[in-house]
C-alpha cells in the first residue's frame, strides 16, 4: 500500500546539523559517555524524548495571542476547563506546570505513608512522587510486556490476578489507590484495552478503591483500541477517550505529550467535590493560583487547542503510523525490537542487539552512545542503567529488560529523518560484535541516569 505523507504542511523551519564524526566522538567524551550531558546544538536528530518537544499548529500559535494572563480567573482557563470536560467528561480541572507537578499534588491526598499504590508499570517521575509522599510503587503489568516478541496487542495492561493478589497480600487498607499508565510509557508505550479498563474499575469497585490515569498518551491509547479491539473499529476517537475515562475517578497528566504543547499539565477529578477542593487548595503553594497552575494564559490556550487536535483521526493515523514505519524498518533488518511496535516511540532489544554484553555492562546504555557516534542521532536507555541500585543494599539492580528507546517527537520529523535513523541502526547491527559496554564511573543516589558519568570498557 502506498505510503500515506504527513497531513500537514511546513509553515516555519528550524535547522539542525551532523557535525563531524571526530567531533560526535569528541563530545561524547566531554559528556562523559551520559547523553543528557550533550548539548542539543550537537545533535543532528533528537529522539531522546516525546515530552514537550513537538511541533505547535498555526491554530495553536495563533491562540496564544489570545492567552488572558489575569492572575485570577483568566478567560484562558476557561476555555480550557470547556476543552478539558469537553474532552474527557470529568467535572473538575486543574492544570499544572508539567505531569510531575500534578502528581506533587495530587498524590499526597491520597496516600499515607506506608501504603502501595498499584499501577500496570509506573513511570519514573510517578514513582519517586509515591515514594516522596511515603507509598510504595507496585507493578502488575502483564508478563507478555516483558517479551520483545510477543505480539500481543495490549502489552500495556494490567495483570488482574496479580492485582488482586497484591490487594489480598497488602490488605486493602494498605492500598492507596490504582494507578493505569495509557499507553504504558516504561513498557514500550503499549496500550491498555478498554476491555482490561473495565476489569481493573470491577476490582477497584469490589474493594472499595479509587482508580486513576496517568495520561500523557490517553489520545495514542485511544487509536489503539479503535484498531485492535473488536467492537471499536467503528467509534470515533473522542467517544472512546470519553469512554476510557467514564470508567476513572480521576488522572493526572503531563501535557507534553497528548496536550502537544511544549509546557503543561493537568489533573482531573470526576466528580469528587470534596477531593478537588482539597487539589485546589494544594495547587496554590506549590503551582499557583488555580486559574494558572504555573502556566502562563498563552499556554493555557494552546493546551485547550492541542486537546482538540490531539483526537483528530488523521493526526493520530500519522503519527503513529510514522512510529510503526521506524520499528517496520529495523524488523526487517532483522534488529530485535519491542513488539508490536508502541506509540510514542521504537524501543530496540539492546539486551538482544548486543548479546555479547552482560547486564552490568549496560547494553542500551552502549547502543545508545554508539548511535549518537555513527550518526549524530540521540536516543536514550532504558534499562538497568536507568534502574539503578538497590536503595537498601546498594548493588545494581537487574533490569528484565535491556532497551534502547527511541522517542519520536509530534509533527516534528518526517520520513526522511526515519530513513536516516534506521539505517545507522542497520549498519550499527551489520558490525554489532564491536560495540563495546560502559561502566558507572560517578552517580548520584537518585535518578542518577541523568547526571552520572561512565567510560567505555
Ligand atoms: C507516563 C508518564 N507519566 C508522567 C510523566 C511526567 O511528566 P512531566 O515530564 O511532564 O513531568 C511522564 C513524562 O515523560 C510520563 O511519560
Amino acid at each position: 500500500m502506498q505510503k500515506m505523507p504527513e497531513p500537514y504542511r511546513i509553515k516555519m523551519v528550524e535547522s539542525i546539523q551532523l557535525i563531524p564524526r571526530a567531533e560526535r566522538e569528541r563530545k561524547l567524551a566531554e559528556a562523559h559517555y551520559n547523553v543528557f550531558a550533550l548539548r542539543a546544538e550537537d545533535v543532528f536528530i533528537d529522539l531522546l524524548t516525546d515530552s514537550g518537544t513537538g511541533a505547535m499548529s498555526d491554530a495553536q500559535w495563533a491562540a496564544i495571542m489570545t492567552g488572558d494572563e489575569s492572575y485570577a480567573g483568566s478567560r484562558s482557563y476557561y476555555r480550557l476547563e470547556d476543552a478539558c470536560r469537553e474532552t474527557f467528561g470529568h467535572q473538575y480541572f486543574a492544570p499544572t506546570h508539567q505531569g510531575r507537578g500534578a502528581e506533587n499534588v495530587l498524590f499526597p491526598l491520597l496516600i499515607k505513608p506506608g501504603q502501595v499504590v498499584l499501577g500496570n508499570m509506573h513511570f519514573d517521575t510517578t514513582k519517586a512522587h509515591i515514594e516522596l509522599k511515603g507509598g510504595e510503587a507496585v507493578n502488575c503489568i502483564v508478563p507478555e510486556a516483558f517479551d520483545t516478541a510477543n505480539c500481543s496487542p495490549f502489552k500495556g495492561n494490567m495483570d488482574i490476578a496479580c492485582l488482586e493478589r497484591s490487594i489480598e497480600e497488602n490488605g486493602v487498607e494498605k492500598v492507596a489507590f490504582v494507578l493505569l499508565t495509557i499507553t504504558c510509557n516504561s513498557a514500550g508505550g503499549q496500550p491498555v484495552s478498554m476491555a482490561n479498563i473495565k476489569a481493573v474499575r470491577e476490582v477497584a469497585d469490589r474493594y472499595h478503591l479509587p482508580l486513576f490515569f496517568d495520561a500523557a498518551r490517553f489520545a495514542e491509547n485511544a487509536y489503539f483500541i479503535k484498531k485492535r479491539e473488536p467492537g471499536y473499529e467503528n467509534r470515533s476517537i473522542p467517544q472512546i477517550v470519553r469512554e476510557m475515562f467514564a470508567y476513572v475517578d480521576g488522572f493526572t497528566m503531563s501535557a507534553k505529550k497528548d496536550g502537544l504543547v511544549n509546557i503543561g499539565g493537568l489533573i482531573g477529578i470526576k466528580d469528587d467535590e470534596v477531593l478537588y477542593s482539597k487539589v485546589r487548595a494544594n495547587v496554590v503553594p506549590i503551582e499557583g493560583f488555580p486559574t494558572y497552575g504555573g502556566l502562563a494564559g498563552r499556554d493555557l490556550e494552546a493546551l485547550a487547542r492541542g486537546l482538540r487536535e490531539v483526537v483528530e483521526e488523521p493526526y493520530l493515523e500519522s503519527r503513529i503510523g510514522q512510529v510503526a514505519y521506524l520499528g517496520e524498518k529495523m524488523l526487517a533488518a532483522g534488529i530485535p525490537i519491542q513488539q508490536p511496535v508502541g506509540g510514542h516511540a521504537v524501543f530496540v532489544d539492546a539486551g538482544k542487539f548486543l548479546s555479547h554484553l552482560h547486564n552490568n555492562e549496560f547494553p542500551g546504555q552502549a547502543l545508545t552512545i554508539e548511535l549518537y557516534r555513527e550518526a549524530g542521532v540521540r536516543g536514550v536507555e532504558v534499562g538497568s542503567f536507568l534502574l539503578g541500585r538497590d536503595p537498601r543494599t546498594g548493588e545494581q539492580l537487574v533490569s528484565p529488560l535491556e532497551l534502547l528507546r527511541l522517542t519520536i517527537p509530534r509533527r516534528t520529523y518526517t520520513f526522511n529523518h526515519m530513513d536516516f535513523v534506521a539505517d545507522a541502526l542497520i549498519r550499527i547491527y551489520q558490525r554489532r560484535h564491536e560495540v563495546r559496554g560502559v561502566k558507572v564511573v560517578e552517580e548520584s543516589q537518585v535518578l542518577r541516569h541523568f547526571t552520572a558519568k561512565l567510560a567505555l570498557l
